[in-house]
């Protein structure tokens, strides 16, 4: 489930739609969290698809750690992508503010931690843009993402937390708080694709 306090606008006619702040949004706030709404669908049942719903999934679902693709139900799964992403993924099934957001500025995520199946070819237009977002970016990028996300995972307590009820892991996530070397690295997301699959 998304932050309440977003919606979604059009970007351009390259990228489409995509999730705005309609407030502002403190650094360390749970701006998404996985919840029992959400699809699931194991490769097979994404196989035995027809086409028109592949399609579907290949733009709108992400791939977990199992390779399963999840499918949101709401406006989470308009979140673009941007090379200076300002929000991401700790090793847990949610999503932080990495930044303050400003009311009327754009949330999103960095589909490298994603596991995309193919190269996406970016327009994110950041100074930092990459280009091509690839399979494999977790391997070269995960430390800088893990360091920007953990600061602000330990903002969590500080700022107000809407969707913190459905938040999966609120034990873990409290002793990794009391004992940061519990902490999970967002690598934990990583799904390693077999050569050439
Ligand atoms: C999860 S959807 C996001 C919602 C989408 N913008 C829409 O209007 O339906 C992913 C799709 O958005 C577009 N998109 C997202 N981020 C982009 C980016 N940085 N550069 C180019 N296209 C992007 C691509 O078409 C991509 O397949
Ligand atoms: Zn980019």
């Amino acid at each position: 489930m998304v932050h309440p306090h977003t919606e979604i606008r059009f970007v351009n006619d390259i990228i489409g739609w995509g999730v705005f702040a309609n407030r502002f949004i403190p650094k360390g706030t749970i701006i998404w969290a996985l919840d029992s709404l959400d699809q699931h669908f194991t490769p097979e049942q994404v196989a035995a698809m027809p086409a028109y719903a592949q399609r579907q999934i290949g733009i709108y679902a992400y791939v977990d750690s199992r390779s399963n693709h999840i499918l949101c139900w709401d406006h989470a799964r308009f979140f673009n992508h941007s090379c200076a992403a300002n929000c991401l993924s700790v090793g847990y099934d949610f999503e932080l503010a990495i930044r303050d957001i400003q009311p009327g500025e754009e949330l999103t995520d960095d589909y490298g931690t994603l596991n995309p199946a193919e190269t996406f070819p970016c327009h994110c237009g950041s100074a930092s843009c990459r280009q091509s977002v690839l399979p494999d970016d977790m391997l070269r990028l995960g430390e800088r993402w893990n360091h920007a996300a953990r600061e602000a995972f330990f903002l969590i307590p500080k700022v107000h937390q809407p969707l913190w009820e459905i938040v999966r892991d609120r034990t873990e996530i409290e002793a990794a708080l009391a004992e940061p070397p519990r902490l999970r690295p967002i690598h934990h997301h990583y799904y390693a694709r077999a050569v050439g699959a």
